[in-house]
């Protein structure tokens, strides 16, 4: 494979001036990701420890094998929300390495509002199932939580994918063969005693973990039993007389352990073979990233130079380099793993769509996963673009990424707009994995763009009411959407939506993909399998 070189001056002002740029993006992304590790407040924090409990980090750094990665999912959901008074949801998830097999693990903050669930904590959860559920990976629940957050009801309880659907899933995961371990390590009330009663085993730490459908104050109220939580549904009262948990532990560190000697217990799934290759660190500095990534979304960048600084030797195997030059296609190694890369570089065509089209297919038949690396504005638009049937090309592009039978991986390094993000894999579309750059920005379409077609339908209404088109009032909606679809487009945002599955570091780019990969091992990929192509 040719490794390709590079046309950038690493030396030029722009460069500099863009680094400075991005290195101010990344400091802000790393205190925020300090803020978020911290959890909730201080004085919780203090209660929490004067219990003799490890924080929800601290359980996940015992829980996986030493020295290896932790892959956090979400670190910012919520994030500008609820007056930021629910760092990272209140839940920690992530895929990490339990003797050697990828686990999803879900962990309750507890020092957040009792570890309670906000449509973002739900969210979040249900997505790290279903992460488990694509990848056939195991799961470890690490309970501490007081349910779902009262006072938002009306946002958590009674819809499809509200708190109900946490046990839904665990259902469907356990007729799936998936394993499931739950760690009582606090509470675990209501709804939430489904989660370690729904598991394969029940692991329960004495005199702290707790499961009661419901606790002794609905206890009163109801019956007016008098009953102290320990013995309405204590280690001892579940372990010994009830059978809802299996497992008696004397404290945290005691309780992963046992779970660690459940998981060395379990066999090795079956797994996807993909052709290895040693691992080889990019020949061009991934650190150079930044110097590239313009900050301005509206400045166009080469993709090959992006994806020189993430692929292992910088070399990339590209597949119809001279056509249909606003996609750029090809072969490629991150870490190892093999890997086909469909990134932007500029507007999606017709012939644009096809060649995408037919790499996908290369990638579905030789088993090959797909990165897509999106910076992308959207489809072209005019009469003769519609006139050659760019909807029906678009359609076969939007189709094959659909159903491609190849785990799929998205980044989105740069714009993400409209169409152009099904057409690129965006959420809807199931990658396994989605992850933002701090630069990043997604919306239906660009603040101005959408600022234009608005004044426009206004002003068109006028003309045909045969009104006045009042100047400062076209210049008032203009402003305002500008306004909203700056605010709204911003990673921020998005993360803060789970509209992804986080923001990253540009440089961490290569682990994360590979992790990715090595996840998706778990569950062999199905052979190729597509529906109709309009032709
Ligand atoms: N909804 C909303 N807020 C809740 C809550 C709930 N279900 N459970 C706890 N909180 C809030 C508390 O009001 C407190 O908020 P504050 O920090 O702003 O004062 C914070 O979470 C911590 O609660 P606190 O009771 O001080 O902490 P704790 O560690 O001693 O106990 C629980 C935590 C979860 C065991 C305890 O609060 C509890 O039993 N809550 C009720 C659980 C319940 O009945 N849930 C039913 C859900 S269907």
């Amino acid at each position: 494979m040719f490794q390709i070189q590079s046309n950038i001056d690493v030396h030029s002002a722009a460069f500099k001036k863009n680094q400075s740029g991005y290195r101010a993006l990344l400091d802000q992304f790393h205190s925020r990701m300090e803020q978020v590790h911290r959890g909730g407040p201080e004085s919780a924090i203090k209660k929490h420890k004067s219990r003799n409990k490890l924080l929800a980090r601290e359980r996940i750094d015992l829980l996986v094998d030493r020295n290896t990665p932790f892959l956090e999912l979400s670190s910012f959901a919520a994030w500008d929300q609820y007056r930021n008074q629910f760092p990272a949801a209140g839940i920690v998830t992530g895929i990490g390495l339990l003797h050697n097999r990828e686990t999803v693990i879900i962990a309750n903050d507890a020092t957040v509002k009792g570890g309670t669930y906000i449509e973002e904590t739900i969210k979040k959860h249900i997505r790290a199932q279903e992460i488990a559920l694509e990848n056939h990976i195991p799961i470890v629940y690490m309970v501490d939580s007081g349910g779902v957050f009262l006072p938002e009801q009306d946002k958590v309880f009674p819809d499809k994918y509200d708190f109900g659907r946490i046990f839904f899933n665990q259902s469907r995961l356990s007729a799936e063969g998936i394993p499931q371990v739950a760690i009582v390590m606090g509470s675990c009330t209501a709804g939430g005693a489904y989660v370690p009663a729904m598991s394969d085993e029940a692991i329960i730490v004495r005199n702290q973990g707790t499961i009661f459908i419901g606790g002794p104050p609905l206890v009163k109220a109801a019956t007016g039993e008098d009953v102290s939580a320990e013995e309405l549904g204590g280690a001892d009262v579940h372990t010994r007389i009830s059978g809802v948990a299996d497992h008696l532990a004397e404290n945290d560190t005691h309780a992963i352990q046992i779970c660690r000697n459940i998981f060395e217990q379990m066999n090795p799934p079956l797994k996807q073979e993909l052709s290895m290759e040693p691992i080889e660190p990019p020949a061009c500095d991934p650190a150079e990233l930044y110097g590239l990534i313009p900050v301005d979304p509206k400045k166009p960048i080469d993709p090959r130079e992006i994806i020189m600084r993430l692929v292992d030797g910088s070399k990339f195997q590209e597949f119809k380099q001279h056509y249909a030059p606003t996609i750029v296609t090809g072969f490629a190694r991150i870490m190892g793993y093999p890997v086909g890369i469909i990134a932007n570089n500029g507007v999606l065509f017709s012939e644009t769509s096809l060649k995408a089209t037919h790499f996908i297919e290369l990638c579905n038949f030789r088993k090959t996963p797909i990165l897509f690396l999106q910076n992308i504005t959207g489809f072209i638009v005019g009469k003769e673009y519609e006139h050659k049937g760019i909807a029906k090309d678009g359609a076969k592009l939007v189709h094959a990424v659909s159903t491609a039978s190849v785990p799929k991986f998205t980044v989105i390094i740069g714009g993400s707009y409209g169409a152009g993000n099904y057409a690129m894999a965006g959420r809807a579309f199931d990658p396994r994995l989605l992850f933002m750059w701090p630069n990043a920005r997604i919306s239906v379409m660009g603040g101005e763009q959408a600022a234009e077609v608005l004044s426009r339908v206004k002003i068109d209404q006028l003309k045909a009411a045969g009104e006045e088109v009042p100047k400062e009032e076209i210049r008032k909606i203009k402003e305002g959407i500008l306004h909203k679809y700056a605010d709204e487009s911003s990673a921020w945002y998005s993360t803060s939506r789970l509209w992804d599955d986080g923001i990253i570091d540009p440089v961490d780019t290569r682990k994360v993909v590979a992790m990715g990969i090595a996840m998706s091992l778990n569950k062999p990929y199905p052979d190729p399998r597509t529906g109709v192509y309009r032709m």
